[in-house]
C-alpha cells in the first residue's frame, strides 16, 4: 500500500515529467516562430552582401551599373513588404501549445538537447488529432475569429518603406501606423538566432503562396490539381449533401488543393506537419477577408536567371480567391501531424473513401510504411490518387533512415497491400517554379488512380 507521502512524490514526478514534455512541445514552435521573425533581418544581411560586392567595383563599372544601388533600396522595399506580411500572419496564430513554456526550466540535461527540427520531433499533442480536428488552430472558417490586429497596417501597401521588423515599431512610437505586438511570444526581443536555414524555408514558404494561391500559380495547379480534381469528380460523380464522400490530402502544404477538393463537395481533411506551413494555410484559409487582400514578392530572394529586374521585382497579390467564399463543404479541416503518427491510429481504419498525394509520397522515410497506411485507411474499394516525383526527402542524410525506392518497386509494394492500378500517367510539371526564370525545373511526375480491392495487409496481421 502506498502511504501519502509516496502518492505526493509519484505526483510531483508526474507534474515535472508533464511540464518537460510540454517544454520540449513549445521549443521547435519556438525556433519556428523565430525563423519567421529573422526573415527581415536575413534578408536585410544579403542586401548588405551585394551591396558589399557593388561597393568593390571599379568606378567605371559602377558607372555602367549606375542603377544598382536603387534596384537594392527596391529589393529592402520588397523584403519589407514580405516582412509586414509574415508579421500579420503570426500576429493571427494561435499557438496550440502554452507558449510561456520555458526550456530554461527544463531541469534535465539531456533533454535540452532535444531537436528542435519539425522533421524531426513533432510535438506529441500533434500525434493525436483525429477526424474531426478543426481548421488547424481551431478558428472556424469565416468566422474571423483570428482577426489580423495590426489595422492601419496596409497603408505600408506594396514595395513599403521599413525594412525590419523593428522599423515597423519605430511606426507605432512615432504615432505612425499602429502596430502592437499582441503576443508576447512575438516580441523580436524574446526571439532567438536561428540557422540560416530556417529562415530559407520562409522564403520557401513566400514562394509557395504563389503557387497555392496567387493567379501566378494558375498554370502550375492546372498541371497538378487539376488532373486529380478530375479524377475524383469523374470517379465520385453523386456528392449531394449528407452522402459526401471522404477524403484526405496527406501533406497538404499551404491547403489550396484541399480546399479545392472540399468545394468539389468532399468532407476534407488536410494533414501537414510542418508549422511553417500550417501558420500559413491557417492564415490563408481562416483570416483572409477579400480575394486580393495580400501582396508578397516571391521571387526577390534568387538573383539569379531573371531576363529583368522588373521580372523579380513582380509582386503576387493573394489569395486568388476568398476561401470563405469558395464553397467549402462542411466538415473541412487541417490536421497538424505526421502523416504516420496520426492516422495509424486504429480510429482511421477504413474510414476514407479516397486518400490524395501530391508531391507527397516521396517525403517518407519508409515510403512502404505509408502505402501501408493509405491502404489501411481507405475503406475497401476506395481510391487513391498520387502525382508526383519519387525526390525522396531524407536521401544522403547521414543519420536519417531512407528508402529510395524506383517507381516500379513503389507499384510492386500498392498491389502488395491491395491496389489495382486504374489508371496511370506522366504529367510534366514544375513545382513553385518563377514561371518567368530562365531557369524551369521539370517533373515527369508520376500521377495513378489505384483502387483498393482487398485489405490483404489486414489479413496478414
Ligand atoms: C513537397 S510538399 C507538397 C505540398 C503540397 N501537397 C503541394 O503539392 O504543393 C510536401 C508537404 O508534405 C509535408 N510533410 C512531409 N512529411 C510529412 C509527414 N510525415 N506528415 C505530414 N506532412 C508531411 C511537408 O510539410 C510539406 O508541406
Amino acid at each position: 500500500m502506498h502511504r501519502d507521502g509516496e502518492y505526493e512524490d509519484e505526483e510531483r514526478i508526474r507534474q515535472r515529467k508533464k511540464k518537460l514534455e510540454k517544454a520540449l512541445e513549445v521549443k521547435p514552435l519556438r525556433r519556428i516562430i523565430s525563423a519567421y521573425l529573422n526573415y527581415p533581418d536575413a534578408a536585410e544581411e544579403d542586401v548588405k552582401r551585394y551591396e558589399r560586392s557593388f561597393g568593390k567595383l571599379s568606378p567605371a563599372h559602377k558607372a555602367l551599373l549606375s542603377h544598382y544601388p536603387q534596384k537594392l533600396e527596391r529589393q529592402r522595399r520588397c523584403i519589407a513588404t514580405n516582412a509586414y506580411f509574415v508579421v500579420c500572419m503570426l500576429q493571427a496564430f494561435e499557438p496550440p501549445l502554452d507558449m510561456s513554456q520555458d526550456m530554461g526550466n527544463c531541469e534535465v540535461p539531456h533533454l535540452q538537447c532535444a531537436p528542435t527540427d519539425q522533421r524531426s520531433s513533432a510535438p506529441t499533442s500533434e500525434r493525436t488529432c483525429h477526424n474531426n480536428c478543426p481548421i488547424s488552430e481551431q478558428a472556424p472558417l469565416g468566422e474571423g475569429t483570428n482577426e489580423v490586429q495590426m489595422d492601419g497596417l496596409h497603408d505600408f501597401g506594396p514595395e513599403s518603406s521599413p525594412s525590419s521588423l523593428e522599423k515597423m515599431k519605430e511606426a507605432d512610437k512615432c504615432g505612425g501606423d499602429q502596430v502592437s505586438f499582441s503576443h508576447a511570444w512575438l516580441d523580436p526581443s524574446l526571439q532567438s538566432h536561428v540557422p540560416l536555414v530556417d529562415v530559407d524555408t520562409v522564403r520557401w514558404i513566400i514562394r509557395n503562396i504563389a503557387r497555392d494561391w496567387a493567379a501566378e500559380g494558375q498554370k502550375e495547379r492546372d498541371q497538378c490539381h487539376k488532373p486529380i480534381l478530375d479524377e475524383l469528380s469523374a470517379l465520385f460523380p453523386h456528392r449531394s449533401k449528407g452522402s459526401s464522400p471522404s477524403c484526405l490530402v496527406p501533406g497538404a502544404g499551404l491547403g489550396r488543393l484541399a480546399m479545392e477538393i472540399s468545394c468539389l463537395g468532399f468532407v476534407t481533411q488536410g494533414c501537414d506537419f510542418s508549422y511553417y506551413m500550417r501558420i500559413c494555410s491557417s492564415f490563408v484559409l481562416n483570416s483572409t477577408r477579400t480575394a486580393g487582400e495580400w501582396t508578397v514578392y516571391p521571387w526577390i530572394h534568387s538573383n539569379c536567371n531573371s531576363l529583368s529586374d522588373s521580372d523579380q521585382f513582380r509582386p503576387v497579390s493573394f489569395p486568388d480567391i476568398h476561401p470563405a467564399r469558395a464553397g467549402i463543404t462542411e466538415g473541412f479541416s487541417m490536421c497538424g501531424g505526421d502523416f504516420v503518427k496520426v492516422y495509424s491510429d486504429p480510429s482511421h481504419v477504413g474510414v476514407w473513401d479516397a486518400v490524395v498525394t501530391c508531391f507527397f509520397i516521396d517525403t517518407a522515410r519508409n515510403i512502404v510504411e505509408y502505402i501501408e497506411i493509405i491502404s489501411r485507411i481507405l475503406k475497401d474499394g476506395g481510391v487513391w490518387i498520387n502525382l508526383g516525383p519519387l525526390l525522396y526527402h531524407f536521401v544522403g542524410q547521414e543519420d536519417e533512415m531512407s528508402i529510395e525506392l524506383s517507381l516500379e518497386d513503389v507499384k510492386r509494394v500498392a498491389l502488395h497491400y491491395g491496389f489495382q492500378f486504374e489508371k496511370e500517367e506522366t504529367i510534366e510539371t514544375t513545382y513553385s517554379t518563377n514561371p518567368q526564370s530562365m531557369m524551369q525545373n521539370r517533373y515527369f511526375a508520376a500521377f495513378w488512380t489505384a483502387r483498393k480491392v482487398s485489405s490483404k495487409e489486414d489479413a496478414a496481421h
